[in-house]
């Protein structure tokens, strides 16, 4: 096992804000202390996730997830905990070495690095001899060559191994670079995965090479564009091109002009509407709109026009609504895309384009030309939209469109309602025995287990004063999980309470405990409620003998037997009660 110092560990832990590195999958909400959101782990539609800044952990009631900054990555990316830190590490710029198993050593360090040597070996390229002829294409097709150098758009040439030279005999492990995604193999071993392509880099959101989109040029390839495939860097539904430059456009202008290609992105740029962004290599995904939602509230979706593009649009659109992201579609020419209309007409008129931009509900009744179809066809279609508009969560959103699309077709609201119903009614059941797995928490409801959460709290939110006095009582938690997380604890006074959650391997143990963590009570007089529930603790277990004597003593009078031996012990008891 690769192991990674706690030192290390530690400073990770301190720098990645929890609320931060959550923020970037879901939508947060400040209330009181903490902060709510939709749980990314199971399917919902009112927020049951938060995060707990000042304990540096997040918990799920809805579904009982729950852990560190490190397990919610460790989850969300489907990475080890050795990744996981060193993915936060690289983000946050803290070196993470890895004593022991040597094959995963600096394993996403490496990843970085070979991407950013075939960034700059593409542009070099680009801007040298062999790469003249691309060069004069791109600021052909009207790109400048401060753009292209802006977003360090390059050419790898046709050759099996102009970046393979480059990395060998440099240090790469041969995971890293078959991880890679930039290499291939051929029959003498590894070669470059791009040849005779025009390279785009695809960065993070920290402007790292983490992939590239390449199209073809000066090569018979029948395919015109060749992406990075899935790799540990680059997640492609999560990935706008572009991101790293234009995001805080997309927020000061409240809005984002969503394209499908690089062309396009890079000319739209280029005549200064600054907000773009371009999905990259994929069609646009729920993950994309989750993406987007945390920037912009609004998006122009200017696809190509025809019908390809129209139809990517209509879906990219519904699952921004669903996202409660309002979705206008730009009405392209027919037949070109948005980088040839750029050319073709100016900036300008992409800008009006923009202006007059319809909602995509409108423009999914104007395309099929609803209002004219015959009835069947327009039942089909209402069927259609109304699914559509039963995965929106937001309720003024769904009303809105509902309304739209009642008075658009001339329909009765109320049987409009009705057909509604229907679909939330077909949906909803598969739905939610499919997708959200109900909590299953390990429940501690004994007077004794709540007395030992109860000292928990205490020690949560007043560890000082009362530390001494759990450290005295400790074998008193007799419930093995709450007793170690107690223990932990006293171990970690100094750090977190992400700490001890990190402690527990466990899946299942480590939520029971995140929940029991994420516990807030405001103690008045944290020393008498532990002192109580100490009391409680010891003589808990008293009482209830006492109990269980007492019945057997009724047994064995009913029986006609002797029990005064078991009343000299109920008074034995007692006696041990009151010295307490
Ligand atoms: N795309 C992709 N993978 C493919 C095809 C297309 O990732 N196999 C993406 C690229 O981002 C591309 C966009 O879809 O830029 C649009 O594709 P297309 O319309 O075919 O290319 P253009 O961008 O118009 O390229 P060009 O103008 O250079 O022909
Ligand atoms: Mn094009």
């Amino acid at each position: 096992m690769a192991r990674i110092s706690q030192e290390t560990i530690d400073r990770i832990r301190n720098s990645a804000d929890i609320v931060d590195v959550v923020s970037q999958y879901v939508n947060l909400k400040k209330r009181g202390r903490n902060f709510f959101g939709l749980c990314p782990f199971h399917d919902e539609r009112t927020p049951s996730f938060s995060v707990a800044p000042e304990k540096e952990i997040y918990h799920c009631f809805g579904c009982g997830a729950g852990g560190s900054v490190f397990n919610f990555i460790m989850e969300h990316e489907n990475l080890s905990f050795v990744e996981a830190v060193q993915q936060l590490g690289l983000h946050y710029g803290i070196e993470v070495s890895l004593s022991g198993e040597s094959g995963s050593k600096k394993f996403f360090t490496q990843l970085y690095e070979l991407h950013e040597i075939a960034a700059s070996a593409y542009t070099k390229n680009l801007f040298s001899d062999p790469g003249k002829t691309a060069l004069d294409y791109l600021l052909e097709r009207g790109l400048t060559e401060e753009t292209l150098k802006e977003y360090r758009v390059g050419f790898a040439p046709d050759a099996w191994e102009f970046l393979t030279e480059k990395v060998k005999g440099q240090g790469y492990s041969r995971e890293s670079v078959d991880k890679s995604g930039l290499f291939g193999k051929g029959k003498q071993g590894v070669v470059d995965r791009f040849r005779s392509r025009i390279m785009f880099p695809i960065m993070n959101r920290t402007g790292k090479v983490i992939a590239f989109g390449g199209r073809v040029f000066d090569s018979d390839d029948p395919a015109k564009y060749m992406n990075s495939p899935e790799t540990p860097l680059y997640r492609k539904s999560e990935v706008f091109y572009g991101y790293h430059k234009t995001a805080p456009a997309v927020r000061s202008a409240g809005s984002a002009v969503m394209v499908e290609g690089y062309m396009d992105f890079l000319q739209l740029v280029q005549v200064g509407i600054e907000n773009v962004l371009a999905v990259s290599g994929t069609a646009f995904t729920t993950k994309h709109a989750v993406q987007i939602g945390k920037i912009t509230q609004k998006v122009y979706l200017a696809y190509d026009g025809d019908e390809a593009g129209q139809k990517a649009s209509l879906r990219a659109g519904y699952a921004m609504l669903q996202n409660a992201i309002a979705a206008l579609i730009v009405q392209v020419p027919e037949g070109l895309d948005p980088d040839d209309w750029v050319r073709k007409e100016g900036g300008d008129a992409i800008r009006t384009g923009i202006e007059k931009a319809i909602p995509l509900l409108n423009f999914h009744l104007e395309k099929t030309g609803a209002m004219e179809l015959p009835a069947v066809e327009r039942s089909n279609l209402v069927k259609e939209i109304l699914e559509e508009i039963a995965g929106v969560n937001d309720g003024i959103i769904r009303d809105d469109l509902l309304q739209t699309l009642a008075n658009k077709l001339k329909i009765n609201e109320q049987e409009m309602i009705k057909q509604f119903q229907n679909v939330i009614n077909r949906k909803r059941k598969p739905l939610q025995i499919e997708k959200s797995k109900p909590a299953e928490p390990t429940l501690f409801t004994t007077v004794s287990q709540k007395a030992q959460i109860e000292i928990i709290s205490a020690m949560l939110t007043s560890f000082r004063d009362v530390k001494k006095i759990v450290e005295k009582n400790i074998n008193l938690l007799t419930e093995p999980l709450l007793n170690k997380t107690a223990q932990l604890l006293l171990e970690h006074r100094s750090g977190t309470t992400a700490e001890v959650l990190e402690e527990f391997n466990n899946k299942k143990e480590r939520e029971t405990v995140a929940g029991i963590l994420m516990i807030e009570n405001k103690v008045d007089d944290p020393i008498t409620v532990v002192q109580e529930c100490i009391h409680t603790l010891k003589t808990h277990p008293i009482r209830e003998k006492i109990q269980q004597t007492r019945l057997k003593i009724r047994e064995l009078e009913a029986a006609g037997i002797d029990s005064s031996d078991l009343i000299m012990e109920v008074s034995r008891l007692h006696q041990q009660l009151r010295s307490i």
